[in-house]
């Protein structure tokens, strides 16, 4: 989603901010633009589409020293140059990521108070809200704190004033805005990899907390302008982590790195025994129903886990997508777990569920990769993947380390309830040490994915099937596939094409089917059989070795344990979906239309 930036200090600003801009790239946007003082002027530059527009309508040179910049991802009013952030309004020049809820019922009494709007957007009408309070108080931070009081909704605003050329100002409300100190000066920026070149240190900004910048002090006030002593924290990884580092492209580079990912989580949570789980997720004990729930990938992930607990800890497991849950009755108890599952830990409709849980006492735990992050912080109990830096807004090595936490709790909750026995947990305890090999050998296989890729890649529809818990991988694998190559893709639960979808398929359709669950192999391979007689190419993706030959292309994968076997499937299929999009010359990162971190409902 939308991205902000702000500098003051000793350095030009203008260079600082296109780096930040650049670096916030991967959440997707539209457009463009960036403010700045220049001789005690604010002067504003804005561009549609792309920051290479912005670029060429700047000069790097510009003596000013205090500027703030954005990357719009259009929710109020088309994406174009007039919609496109900064605001200004009166004395005010502000840039804002999230929703302002109530903004039409503030438009209409800005209107009556002679306020006329360039723009359908309701971050200028947040910017002439200040601008009026701001006539009368004459004071910017009583402004800030008034206007706390009035704007409903999430937001983060980077906002300066034609009367404070020193001073960028920063106000936050559920959408994350960060404060960051280099040896030049300060910044303000919605999410660390903006910073990351200069500084890895760096301050949360709470909600309701207004900042007041200059070059060489910060204060943070909370809503009743006292001052707010606030911890600095240190954000671990390398600036070189947020890079390409030598890949073509930021997704391969993260699926590349899924075995080292994979191990660090797991060696987070275990030491090789019972008694290390037991002390990670002894808290599990306590409830005899789980709600999963959130959004996309995320969501996926969640399907994977009610498989397993279902399956080897006999506790029902109910998932749901956030934005629906949120708004639905939700039969839960005080002996429901809500699980919320989250890379980036600042979705919105995960976080309203992780709120109305809360608010209704029902316990929350939270499955995040970025720490610090607002369900991670808000949430009664946390467990961190441990997946670094994900850029590619496609995720694929949270994903896989969220499944990694989903093994780990089935196996403790599958013990711990008589359904796994000592035998069968020596069994996946080797497992869980071979896998990162395993991981590894699977990735290393990548040609034959690709040449896969190479017969398929120019078909307008793939579809993917399987049963059980190689279903819900498929609905992973359909996701990547048709969100970063555009190719219309779904998944289907193998036994249920016969009812009506599979008359879609028509000779030569793609067909990827998972048949990995030795359980229910022989229905699938039924199933497989039945869109084969249909015409379809099928490529079969298992475990197991076959006589008959039912498939067009085969993709054998190491054959694990149950509970870890997803973490192994996927891994083919994300390699797969990448070689199709380069094919299609897509943009592989940075798919149309999406936004790496959904902060807006
Ligand atoms: C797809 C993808 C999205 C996210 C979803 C939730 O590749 O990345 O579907 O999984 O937007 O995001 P988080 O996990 O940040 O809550």
């Amino acid at each position: 989603m939308c991205g902000i930036i702000g500098y003051v200090g000793k350095d030009k600003c203008i260079p600082k901010i296109i780096h930040g801009l650049e670096a916030l790239e991967y959440r997707g946007y539209d457009s463009a633009g960036i403010s700045y003082f220049f001789k005690n002027k604010i002067k504003t530059i804005k561009a549609e589409g792309k920051i290479v527009n912005l670029k060429a309508l700047l000069n790097f040179n510009e003596e000013s020293y205090l500027g703030i910049g954005h990357t719009r991802w259009a929710t109020h009013g088309k994406a174009n140059k007039t919609n496109a952030h900064p605001h200004s309004v009166g004395k005010f020049t502000i840039v804002h990521n999230g929703i302002i809820e109530n903004y039409s019922e503030l438009k209409e009494k800005l209107i009556k108070e002679k306020y006329v709007f360039k723009s359908e957007t309701d971050t200028e009408v947040a910017c002439a809200l200040f601008d009026f309070l701001y006539k009368k108080n004459k004071n910017i931070l009583e402004t800030l704190s008034e206007a706390i009081k009035i704007l409903k909704g999430s937001y983060a605003f980077g906002i300066i004033c034609n009367d404070d050329a020193n001073t960028l100002y920063a106000l936050r409300n559920t959408s994350p805005l960060i404060i960051a100190t280099d040896e030049t000066g300060n910044f303000i920026a919605s999410d660390v990899p903006a910073i990351l070149k200069f500084t890895n240190k760096y301050i949360l900004l709470e909600d309701n907390e207004i900042a007041q910048i200059t070059a060489d002090k910060i204060v943070v006030y909370n809503n009743n302008l006292e001052i707010v002593k606030k911890n600095i924290k240190t954000f671990s990884e390398s600036y070189e982590a947020a890079t390409k580092n030598g890949y073509e492209h930021f997704m391969l580079k993260e699926i590349n790195e899924q075995d080292k990912v994979y191990k660090n989580t797991i060696d987070y949570y275990f030491d090789g025994t019972i008694e290390s789980l037991e002390k990670n997720f002894n808290f599990l004990n306590k409830f005899e129903r789980i709600d999963i729930v959130a959004c996309g990938s995320a969501y996926h992930t969640g399907l994977v886990g009610k498989c397993l607990i279902e399956k080897y800890a006999n506790i029902p497991v109910n998932v749901e997508v956030a934005s629906e849950y949120r708004y639905k009755n939700c039969f839960y108890n005080n002996k429901t777990l809500v699980i919320l599952v989250s890379q980036s830990g600042e979705t919105a409709d995960t976080l309203a569920v992780l709120r109305k849980a809360k608010n209704d006492q029902i316990k929350t735990l939270a499955i995040v990769n970025v720490v610090g992050s607002s369900i991670a912080r808000e949430a009664d109990y946390v467990i961190y993947i441990k997946a670094g830096c994900e850029i590619a807004v496609a995720t694929t090595k949270a994903y896989l380390a969220q499944l990694a936490i989903f093994s780990l709790i089935t196996t403790y909750l599958g013990y711990k309830n008589g359904v796994i026995d000592s035998k069968e947990l020596t069994t996946i305890f080797k497992d869980i040490n071979l896998l990162p090999n395993l991981i590894n050998k699977t990735i290393a296989n990548y040609e034959t994915y690709f040449k896969i890729a190479d017969k398929i890649y120019k078909h307008k529809q793939i579809f993917f099937i399987g049963r059980g818990i190689d279903y819900a991988i498929s609905m992973e694998a359909s996701l990547k596939l048709k969100e970063i190559s555009y190719i219309n893709s779904v998944a289907y639960q193998a036994g249920e094409l016969k009812h009506g979808t599979i008359s879609l398929i028509d000779k030569n359709t793609p067909v990827i089917a998972i048949a990995t669950d030795k359980y229910l192999l022989e229905k699938t391979i039924s199933n497989i059989k039945e869109v084969k007689a249909r015409g379809a190419f099928v490529i079969l993706v298992s475990n197991t070795t076959f006589k008959d030959h039912f498939y067009d292309e085969f993709i054998t994968i190491a054959d694990v344990h149950p509970i870890l076997q997803s973490i192994i499937i996927i891994i083919p299929l994300q390699l797969l979906a990448y070689k199709v999009a380069k094919n299609n010359g897509c943009n592989i990162d940075k798919p149309k239309n999406l936004a790496k971190s959904v902060t807006v409902e």
